[in-house]
């Protein structure tokens, strides 16, 4: 069976050693006279197949690869194990949201990287319907940044109109009294500062953002595109950008399309992160702590 979905097994580098089978999870490799071949219906394209082929035998239609242009990752597989555990958690407990980025600019090479270290993301289904939006000067975060404060500029109007807010309250869902209690002041003084020019307390004066959005298709499209997203600011962790998470932006353009369509996004791929991205001011001197978990242990 060849469709465009399911591995290509190159009979002539195959040598039947069955590696790829039990890994398969839709059950679609079996072996007969001594190759791998395709017998199954269903094939996710996980590559799990392709992955355990020490003949490198195995290989998906449509992929890109992961070539990154400023780093040499190696394709060689890390076992579960094989990393320092107490070096990965303080790599992980490390990345900090920067809210103060140098004017310094973003080389492209390295955005694009970023991307690749996203896509190694898991995705429901294996669909990989993410899209990504790269702006990459500080010319196009200021003008984005222009047309969501536009966006809060109205909301905070509205939400400051106490007859709004009742009818709301009671034909509504009481989100904008919601909003007002929690964010109508700082919001206000964002502005203000947006306004004068004397700080930006959107997207903190970095030089350059990531959108993630979710194609049409996706199976789990807010989970993919948020997975994808903090694999990127991991990935730009370890190659020395900083990162943050910007929910007002999304949260704007998500309830305005106007602003994703001013910038080329179409009206169907769904916006679930703003990530600004830059060179950070901060230096820390150690990690933080966090909140003791709401942690259950379930049977015991
Ligand atoms: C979904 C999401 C939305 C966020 N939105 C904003 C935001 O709009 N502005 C901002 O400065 N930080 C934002 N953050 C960053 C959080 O405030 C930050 O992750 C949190 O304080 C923990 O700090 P850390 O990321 O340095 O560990 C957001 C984070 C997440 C996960």
């Amino acid at each position: 069976m060849t469709t465009n979905k399911f591995p290509r097994i190159d009979p002539e580098k195959c040598t039947g050693c069955g590696l790829c089978v039990p890994v398969c999870p839709d059950h679609t490799l079996v072996i007969r006279a001594e190759k791998a071949q395709v017998g199954g219906k269903r094939c996710m394209g996980c590559g799990h197949c392709v992955a355990a082929c020490p003949q490198k035998a195995l290989t998906l239609p449509r992929r890109c690869g992961l070539d990154f242009e400023t780093i040499s990752p190696g394709k060689k597989w890390l076992p579960p194990g094989a990393i320092d555990p107490g070096e990965f958690i303080r790599f992980l407990a490390s990345r900090r949201s920067c809210r103060n980025y140098r004017k310094k600019k973003v080389a492209a090479p390295l955005l694009r990287d970023l991307v690749r270290g996203a896509i190694t993301a898991p995705s429901g289904t294996n669909s990989q319907k993410w899209g990504f939006h790269l702006i990459p000067d500080r010319g196009g975060v200021e003008r984005l940044g222009e047309t969501v404060a536009g966006f809060y500029r109205r909301i905070n109007k509205m939400a400051a109109n106490p007859l709004l807010r009742l009818a709301d309250r009671v034909f509504g869902h009481g989100t904008l009294e919601n909003y007002y209690r929690r964010h109508a002041a700082t919001v206000a003084e964002a502005l203000a500062a947006w306004d004068t020019g004397d700080r930006d307390l959107l997207f903190h004066g970095a030089p350059a953002l990531v959108i993630i959005t979710s194609l049409p298709g996706a199976s789990c499209p807010a989970e993919d595109a948020i997975l994808a997203g903090s694999h990127l600011m991991l990935t730009a962790h370890a190659i020395g950008l900083s990162t943050c998470m910007i929910g007002f932006a999304v949260e704007a353009m998500k309830r305005q399309h106007g602003i994703a369509a001013g910038i080329g996004i179409k009206e169907e791929e769904k916006i679930h992160a703003v990530i600004t991205v830059g060179y950070g001011k901060e230096t820390y001197s150690r990690t933080c702590e966090r909140k003791p978990p709401a942690l259950r242990i379930i049977g015991v």
